[in-house]
Order: C-alpha cells, then structure tokens, then sequence
C-alpha cells in the first residue's frame, strides 16, 4: 500500500495539462466519487491498526497533492487565456487613437492670457451669478442710470438683486474690493445679455477684461498696453482711438485695429474701411475707484475690455457667432493642430 501511494503522489506530481477537459478527467481519476482514492481509503478500512497512523498521513497528503495539482493547473491556465485576452492578435492593425481638440474660444482666451501675462498681468474670475452692486452700481451705474440699457440684462427670478453678470467687470470690483493697489489683473469669463441671437450677436459669449490701478498710471500707458496687445496678438501695429462713452471710465474710448484691405474678406469684416473695432477702454472713473476703498487723490488706472468670440472670428474667418455653440464636430475637429 505505502508503494501504490508514493507511485501515485509521483504520477501527480509529474502530471501536466493544457486544456481544461484534461484537468477535469485527472479530477475524476484521483477524486472522483469512483476515482482512486476512493478506492485507497476502502482499502485503508482493511490494513493493519499499527499502520493506519502512516498511512492514514500519507494518505492525506495524497488527496492534498491531487488537490493541489488541479487548482495550480486551473490558475496557469486561467493566467494563459488572460494573457491572450491582453494581447490579442498581435498581427491586427493598430486602432489609431482620436486626438481632441480644444475650442477655439478656450484657444483664442489662453493666447490673450498669455500675452497680458508676459507684461505682469494675473488672471482673475468671480461669479456668473452677480449682485446688483458687482454688475452695475460700484461701476459708477446707480439705479435708473439710463446706461444699464446698454446691456439688456436676465435676472434671477424676480429678485432684481440678483442677475447673470452682463460683463466680467463685475469680477474687477471684486478683485479691488479684495487687493490693494498696485493691481494688474485680467478677467476672462462668460457673460449673459438679454439679446437677439444672431450671426454677429448672442445671448451668451465671453470676454476678457483688464485692469491696470497704481501711481501715476495714465493714458499713455494704456495706449501703449494696447499697441502691445495688437501687436502680439494679430501682428498688426496701427490702432486708433475713438472717443466713447462708458460709465466706470472718463475719458473711454473705443479700439479700431487697422486690418487692411488686401483680400475680398478684408472688405467685408471692415465694412470697406479696413478699420475694425475690437473693445472698449478708458481711465478708471475715480468713483469706482471710491466704491472699492481705493484712495482716487493717490491712484489711478486703466482698464479695458473685449469679446473673446469676436477676436476668435477675426482670427479664425469665422462667418457666424452660433457655430461657437452648436458643438458640430466639424467645426471642432478644424482646431486640433492649435495649442
Ligand atoms: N465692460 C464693457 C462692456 O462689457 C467693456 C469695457 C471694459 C469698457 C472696461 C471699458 C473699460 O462692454
């Protein structure tokens, strides 16, 4: 009996299989309701009492061995199928991976950021959900200023305290409220305007806004921001100023780049002047500058402001706003070789 057992224990422990139906009959063999030790321990009944201890072990260990053989055999086996799985057909064609793309309002507002920020410029953000006093009041717009006409503005329900900002000034007001001078900062964001939609026009879009408060800060320095800016953004180096009318700043003025007139496009976008308007500036009102507790007998600047989707267009040849929203993924899919 001790010899059958040890032949058996080699016999397992030299078994090999690779399939699974192998394993199961090598199962059935050894473990089987009929299977070999089965039979070994109804023999086993029958032996000497002095020898049942040994054997009994040997025994055992035997039914271990057999046990153990499968499920080792079963886990390299389960090993081999996932590594096929993992790997697949080595011989297939790659699956060539789709690249994103960003969108040209994200594209057109990172490049605006990066040049304000080569000349000391942070970039600042507040709120879409404004206050009466953010949005328009601590902006030189008290109430019944005729001025809060120039930006058709949704409120929230009808609490008339509580609006969607119509500009990202309204981030300004918080950065003074929150900063001493000397200020330099951008603020990029959407905004919300009570408007028709239109190819030239929607009611949501977004801008940029800077804001410049120190010493000595005078218009100059605001010309010279802005000539910078042009020149960085479209390479053009011809701006005119055009005197405007804004409240939270005196003297305002409104910004014409000279595009030319080389192409038919050129005539268009310019209306056949060649010149076009791309935001709004002026000298900080001394008012705003004492609704955020900043000294105006000691301080002054400038600030300014622009539309990021009509600078996109300008850039881009984009004949229509609404394509900045639709999210046709032929219209996207045109950017991915931008940064
Ligand atoms: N806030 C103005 C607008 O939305 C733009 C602007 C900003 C004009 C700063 C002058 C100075 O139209």
């Amino acid at each position: 009996m001790k010899e059958k057992i040890s032949n058996h224990l080699s016999e397992i422990q030299d078994f090999k299989a690779e399939s699974i139906e192998k394993i199961e009959a090598f199962r059935i063999k050894y473990l089987g309701s009929k299977g070999l030790l089965k039979q070994l321990f109804s023999e086993f009944k029958e032996i000497d009492p002095s020898l049942k201890k040994e054997i009994g072990q040997s025994l055992n260990n035997l039914r271990n061995a057999a046990n153990d053989k499968i499920n080792e055999l079963k886990d390299a086996l389960d090993n081999n199928l996932s590594e096929k799985k993992v790997y697949g057909d080595l011989t297939r064609p790659g699956e060539s991976i789709e690249l994103g793309a960003r969108h040209p309002i994200s594209i057109v507002k990172n490049q605006i950021i990066e040049v304000f920020s080569r000349i000391g410029f942070t970039v600042s953000e507040g709120p879409e959900i404004e206050d009466d006093w953010h949005n328009f009041t601590a902006l030189n717009l008290p109430e019944y200023h005729p001025a809060r006409d120039m930006q058709d503005t949704f409120f929230i329900e009808t609490d008339p305290d509580i609006l969607l900002r119509t500009h990202t000034s309204s981030v300004q007001v918080r950065y003074m409220e929150s900063h001493k001078p000397p200020i330099r900062t951008i603020s990029p964001g959407r905004v919300f305007r009570n408007e028709d939609i239109s190819a030239r026009s929607h009611c949501i879009f977004h801008q940029i806004e800077g804001l410049y408060i120190d010493t000595d800060v005078s218009f100059a320095d605001l010309k010279q921001t802005l000539l910078y800016f042009t020149k960085e953004m479209f390479g053009k180096s011809k701006i005119r100023l055009r005197p405007s009318y804004f409240p939270f700043t005196e003297p305002s003025a409104e910004v014409d780049i000279y595009w030319g007139l080389e192409t038919e496009t050129d005539y268009k976008i310019t209306k056949g002047t060649g010149w076009l308007e791309i935001m709004g500036c002026g000298m900080v009102d001394p008012n705003v500058l004492k609704n955020a507790d900043i000294d105006p007998e000691k301080y002054t600047g400038y600030a300014f402001g622009m539309g990021i989707e009509r600078i996109a267009m300008l850039l881009y040849q984009i004949p229509d706003i609404r394509m900045f929203y639709e999210n046709d993924i032929r219209f996207l899919e045109q950017f991915k070789s931008e940064i």
